[in-house]
């Protein structure tokens, strides 16, 4: 697994802003919305392309396009949908599919209780969306069943991440698979509750408000 942590000030700012428990979700969500445009980018890196020969109002040059299958974009429900529209505003021409994934807040177990995606993924790059990766269990949960329909090559976007999850991740994903984490910053800890220290409180919540 490849942890790139996005070193940037603007994302430090916003992750800064975003942290403040006096932060009202209306900014809330603007500042996810943007912050998550700036991690796109680094989460992009390694997007496939292709060679195309294209001609210019002077000559004829080769560029660069996005290679076919399209990347999917797959944000994890709740929380993970109000990062779509960051992810999609870089990558317009994505395919989008969805995953609904709880955590069950006494065994902490990730169930799943939604699915949208295609059938196959082989050959597709996958981006997964999950503001906090804190245990780990749904975003493994969530890598495992990409990689079930044929995914190889799977770049998770974060705003934060607790030490303690990288690690689980790390270790599901060994080396059967081609795993990027990217994320905004790493956090210190866990607590008992498993929410992530310093962290942002219940993104999901903070985002729509408490349903
Ligand atoms: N989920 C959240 O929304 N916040 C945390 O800190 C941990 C899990």
């Amino acid at each position: 697994m490849r942890l790139h942590v996005a070193d940037h000030p603007l994302v430090a700012h916003k992750l800064t802003v975003l942290r403040d428990a006096a932060t009202p979700s209306a900014t809330f969500r603007l500042l996810v919305d943007e912050l998550v445009t700036l991690l796109a980018y680094e989460a992009t890196r390694d997007v496939r392309t292709r060679e195309v020969e294209i001609t210019t109002p002077v000559a004829v040059t080769t560029g660069t396009k996005l290679a076919q299958p399209r990347p999917l974009v797959v944000p994890i429900l709740r929380a993970g949908l109000g990062m779509l529209d960051g992810m999609t505003r870089l990558l317009p021409s994505a395919e989008v599919g969805f995953l609904g994934m709880q955590r069950d807040e006494e065994t902490l177990e990730a169930i799943t209780y939604a699915n949208r995606l295609p059938e196959d993924l082989s050959g597709r790059q996958c981006f997964l969306l999950d503001p906090m990766l804190a245990t780990g269990g749904t975003l493994v949960a969530a890598i495992d069943y990409l990689l079930q329909r044929g995914a190889h090559d799977v770049t998770a976007v974060c705003l934060l991440a607790a030490p303690e999850g990288l690690r689980v991740v790390e270790e599901f994903v060994g080396d059967r698979a081609d795993v990027q984490v990217v994320v905004a910053a790493v956090d210190e800890r866990l607590d008992e509750r498993a929410y992530i220290v310093p962290g942002l409180g219940d993104a999901g919540d903070r985002l729509y408000g408490v349903v």
